[in-house]
């Protein structure tokens, strides 16, 4: 639309200016990697800097811009991105939280609210959504993504662009988006960030990519380079998927900036002697936008002068970057995103937290509920709560909170004598099991816990444990917490214990000795209203294990969607596939989650037992509350492909629906198959669905057992 502008600019920028707006630099006002520049502002007065990133609300961006529209010869406005990742200043659960929802209508409307509140702090640009399929979670980042599946990938990551994007970029309440890592970032050898990823071109192609394509088609309008590298080469200097994939297969329009100093660091990976030779490698295999790196910066314009660098490539860069621009509208009006009345009337107003609430509801899990211990009665004398993490607002906001605030967030503790009212004494025991590395406080703990009516013990991590550069090896709960538990549960009290962590704990004690356990991983601001809400039954929980939880991290990587081997387990069989000390099953499951009632289902059923190329199936199956409460339950569907001209995964997620059904209620879930969703990157590496019997599984986890099977002709 706004080409010929384009030219026009084009032709009276010089070869710096250029460069300048292939240029990205960090403010100095939050730390998001490893270098901070100074001088920025000059930068920008110079007409050399494009972007900004880390600098926010409206005053603050207002100010900066002034310098570019007003000091800079051609006045072309800046761009101003940020890694707001789960909300803005009303935070709302971690990415990985809301993907266990299995709603993406909610992940949808949680991007909106965060770019309704961004875009009026001044942004124009998120890095986000993070769409890196990932399995193991030693990895700090599966906070951040949508988990262990691809088709949940897909769906979720398509949402989050939506909400962020909405439908016209041109419409002052929207952000771009930003695809990040490209590509297989969430494969890091052993879980350790930034470490390599050695993976098959099949394996990328089927796990990885597929997430990416569908945030493409949802319009992302940029992507983010990952810091590995795959099969030698580092993504920033990849240009097979930065060119080949992404521009000539999909047909990308956006811009491709790399992530910070990925430039620079090909240096260390061992494939550029120094900065020059890294910048050209990036920009021969398809980077735009360099960020933080001060690569391009730096040797660009030399670069393009003795013609090592074709001077389209830089204006088709250069193109791509302006396009996003005018989008936005930040030709027409460059300071449409910085008004500081809108963002005070668009700032954590009640209807964002209201939504925040209801998100983070849907987004915690029933991992274990003995005898009906949930939901809590009101009418209780006394409450004992335990730990540190109950009544601390900086952890529930968890890591990427972006400007969310410790002193906005309704803690658990608050929460809860919010719900229960001044006549139930709450006794809070403050006992530090994380940092602590001994009994201190934990005498108290157990008295509060045996005078108590109920008990609710906090666990898990502290919020920079997970996150960016935070994987761990152990991934237990950290510090003297099991003791902790060991100890409340001699006292024969039964306890509930909540989660607050930014990936699966391994907890196989916990689970045998709390009577139950709500994951609620890090909710956001409106944490301790959403877990008291499900506590004490005023709804109930629905959301579903988005990455399997091991029972121990030497069965990393466990997940559902693994290949059946040639010597299955069995138990009975020395010469079978299993560990000598370990069970090879999780210990949650992908796809589990309980509830306060129960749920049977029905033999699914096929309206045709066959499909060819443009045929579909439609799977039937009839759902049962057979409880005693209302109860939503995610009807899952699993394929599996018998037999292939390549070996396939035991089970494939390719539906789900949220289904509410009333006490004694039952329901007809239909899906429809088609050829797509039996389809795989085959023998020769086409895709498309291959002629046999899948198998279709449908029930409440990846575990379920009845099935209907169809044969593809
Ligand atoms: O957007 C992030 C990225 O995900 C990791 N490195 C820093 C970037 C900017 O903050």
């Amino acid at each position: 639309v706004h080409e010929v502008e384009i030219d026009k600019l084009l032709d009276k920028m010089t070869l710096e200016e250029k460069v300048g707006q292939m240029t990205l630099f960090t403010s100095d006002w939050d730390v998001t990697g490893p270098t901070i520049r100074k001088g920025y502002e000059a930068d920008i007065k110079s007409g050399r800097l494009g972007a900004i990133f880390n600098a926010h609300t409206a005053d603050y961006n207002r100010r900066l811009q002034k310098i570019a529209v007003e000091e800079t010869r051609l006045g072309i406005p800046l761009l101003f991105g940020y890694d707001v990742i789960h909300g803005y200043r009303t935070i709302f659960p971690i990415p990985l939280a809301e993907a266990g929802s299995f709603n993406p209508a909610a992940a949808e409307e949680s991007a909106r609210i965060a770019a309704r509140e961004s875009a009026a702090a001044g942004l124009h640009w998120t890095f986000a959504p993070m769409v890196d399929i990932a399995r193991d979670p030693r990895w700090g980042r599966v906070m951040e993504g949508a988990g262990e599946d691809v088709y949940l990938g897909n769906v979720m990551g398509a949402a989050r662009v939506r909400g962020f994007q909405g439908d016209d970029l041109a419409d002052p309440f929207t952000l771009l988006a930003c695809a990040k890592h490209f590509a297989a970032y969430g494969a890091a050898q052993a879980g350790r960030d930034y470490h390599t990823v050695d993976i098959s071109e099949r394996v990328l192609h089927d796990i990885y990519l597929p997430p990416f394509k569908a945030v493409l088609d949802a319009g992302a309008a940029t992507f983010m380079t990952s810091f590995n590298e795959l099969d030698g080469v580092p993504a920033t200097a990849n240009e097979h998927l930065l060119t080949e994939i992404l521009r000539e297969d999909w047909g990308f329009m956006g811009f491709v900036v790399t992530d910070y100093t990925s430039i620079n660091e090909m240096i260390p990976h061992g494939i550029a002697k120094d900065e020059a030779e890294a910048g050209l490698l990036a920009v021969n295999a398809g980077v735009d936008m360099d960020m933080q790196g001060a690569v391009f910066y730096n040797n660009l314009r030399k670069q393009v002068e003795n013609g090592e660098v074709a001077m389209k490539m830089i204006d088709d860069a250069v193109r791509r970057v302006l396009r996003m621009k005018f989008a936005l509208g930040l030709f027409d009006d460059p300071y449409r995103y910085s008004d500081s009345e809108r963002e005070k009337a668009n700032i954590l107003t009640p209807a964002h937290r209201e939504a925040a609430r209801r998100i983070a509801r849907e987004s915690m899990i029933l991992l274990k509920n003995d005898n009906e211990t949930l939901p809590l009665s009101k009418n209780l004398k006394r409450i004992a709560v335990i730990g540190s993490l109950a009544d601390s607002g900086a952890d529930m906001i968890g890591a990427w909170h972006a400007d969310g605030r410790a002193e906005d967030v309704v803690t658990l503790l608050t929460g809860l004598k919010e719900a229960l009212g001044s006549a139930v004494k709450v006794d809070f025991v403050d006992v530090d099991a994380i940092k602590g590395t001994d009994r201190k406080g934990f005498d108290e703990a157990l008295k509060a816990a045996r005078s108590a009516d109920a008990v609710i013990l906090a666990l898990g991590e502290t919020w920079e444990m997970s996150g960016e550069a935070a994987s761990r090896a152990d991934i237990g709960l950290p510090g003297v917490q099991d003791q902790l538990v060991e100890e409340l549960s001699q006292t024969g009290k039964p306890f509930v214990a909540v989660l607050f962590n930014g990936r699966p704990l391994a907890i196989p004690e916990l689970d045998k000795k709390a009577a139950a356990i709500l994951e609620a991983w890090f909710p956001g601001t409106e944490a301790g209203h959403a877990i008291a809400d499900l506590l004490f039954g005023d709804d109930a929980p629905s959301a579903k294990v988005p990455l399997t939880f091991p029972r121990s991290v030497g069965q990393v990587p466990v997940f559902y969607a693994a290949k059946n081997t040639g010597r299955p387990r069995n138990p009975n069989e020395k010469y079978t596939s299993k560990y000598l000390d370990e069970e090879n099953s999780p210990l949650y499951p992908f796809g589990y989650g309980l509830t306060y009632t129960t749920f049977s289902y029905g033999d699914p059923v096929a309206d045709k037992t066959e499909m060819n190329r443009n045929g579909k199936v439609k799977i039937l199956t009839t759902v049962t509350n057979t409880g005693k409460r209302t109860g939503t339950e995610v009807v899952q569907l699993y394929v599996r492909d018998l037999a292939g001209s390549v070996t396939r995964p035991l089970r494939e997620l390719k539906a789900f629906q949220r289904v509410e059904l009333s006490a004694g209620e039952s329901k007809t879930v239909s899906f429809e198959l088609t050829a797509e969703d039996l389809s795989f990157y085959r023998r020769d590496m086409t895709f498309g669905p291959e002629a046999g019997e899948y198998q279709v599984f449908v029930g409440g986890d990846s575990r379920a057992e009845k099935s209907v099977t169809i044969t593809f002709k």
